[in-house]
């Protein structure tokens, strides 16, 4: 799979094999703050920084006040785009015109995962991160079983499997394949996948969004979106009827936490909600069917499979003055293999109003994974 290198955003075209195809860029939404809006923003997301990130009890209530008075100031275009992604209207918005950082000079190296997550300007676009889910109707969370219950994800190459080796990747047998790595990560939606919306099984559904900026991005490697409305458009009634089946199953996810959480037969990858949204779960490395699955299940995989691959990218550079919120029920995304390995992106995930996850924690909230 191949990249769009566009220094901002633009979709990789494909040949397409459906006849009912939108505009190309009406995936596309940029959220762009004025200045006045961007230092409230920036004021806040310091303050939290200061505090220790979103991890820290207060983080969350600070970041919601933040997120309201920001609002208040909204245009209707806005207004329009914020509640567009809250009600799962929109599979992605790009946020633009955040302060970035100022004379900021690109390491020679990655600097340790452990001195990253305590360092101002990762906490900082952690916190801002925050500030911007709410601003969209979402609230950040951590799962107990994964990120080590850490709301605050560090995307980078720390485990090796980039072009350029890391130091010691020679004695790594297997490189997982999770956000720590740099190797290519095919087509998914975030785990877990026991369920989208509701728990199930005492297992919690998988986040309803997730949010990435970037600390560092010498090389504008892009950030790949697949939004999926066309893609269940192509696949059909009959074909969406048979992907809700609970037929299909999944390995568990390297980024859980050692001994903790397992992958699971007898899921679905579509579901519906009371308003007929639908809710996907999916990852093209880790999915298959189930041995006794029906015909219908394996020709609708088959054809998800063909429709993801023919589908429209959308590709998002991300550096410190930007960040992209992505719908995880409504869009998958993937990445090609990093380049240099001084790629940092910073990620939290977000539930939505309609989600009823396990609480484990109200502040910071951790959920049951
Ligand atoms: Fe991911």
């Amino acid at each position: 799979m191949s990249y769009v290198n566009d220094m901002v955003v633009e979709f990789q075209n494909r040949p397409k094999c459906s006849t009912s195809q939108k505009s190309k860029h009406s995936n596309i939404t940029r959220l762009v703050f004025d200045e006045h809006q961007s230092d409230i923003l920036e004021i806040a997301a310091i303050d939290i920084a200061r505090l220790g990130g979103p991890q820290m009890p207060g983080a969350q209530l600070t970041a919601k006040c933040c997120a309201k008075e920001i609002t208040a100031t909204f245009n209707n275009e806005q207004l329009e785009i914020a509640r567009g992604f809250a009600t799962g209207r929109l599979p992605l918005v790009i946020f633009e015109g955040m302060i970035g950082i100022k004379d900021d000079t690109i390491p020679q190296a990655l600097p340790a995962l452990s001195d990253l997550e305590k360092e101002f300007d990762c906490l900082r676009l952690a916190s801002r991160n925050q500030i911007l889910l709410h601003l969209v109707g979402h609230q950040a969370f951590a799962y107990d079983i994964d990120n080590n219950g850490q709301i605050t994800r560090l995307v980078g190459n720390f485990k090796g499997g980039g072009e350029t080796k890391i130091e010691n990747e020679s004695e790594i047998e297997n490189v997982e394949l999770s956000s720590h790595s740099g190797l290519a990560l095919g087509a998914h939606t975030e785990a877990p996948y026991h369920c989208a919306i509701r728990a199930v099984d005492n297992h919690s559904p998988a986040p309803s969004a997730l949010i990435l900026s970037a600390r560092w991005n010498p090389l504008n490697e892009p950030t790949s979106i697949i939004p999926m409305i066309q893609v269940i458009e192509n696949i059909g009634k009959e074909g969406c009827l048979a992907l809700t089946l609970k037929v299909f199953k999944f390995s568990r996810s390297d980024s859980f936490v050692s001994g903790k959480g397992e992958g699971a037969d007898g899921v679905s990858i579509l579901e519906f909600d009371n308003n007929g949204n639908f809710a996907l779960r999916y990852n093209s490395y880790r999915f298959s069917l189930c041995e006794d699955a029906p015909v219908s299940a394996e020709i609708a995989f088959e054809l998800l499979k063909q429709e993801i691959a023919l589908s429209d990218i959308v590709g998002v550079s991300l550096q410190p003055n930007n960040a992209v919120v992505i719908n995880n029920t409504t869009a998958l995304h993937c990445r090609d293999v990093i380049k240099d390995n001084r790629r940092l992106l910073v990620r939290l995930f977000g539930y939505s109003e309609n989600a009823q996850p396990i609480v484990l924690s109200d502040d910071p909230l951790i959920v049951q994974g």
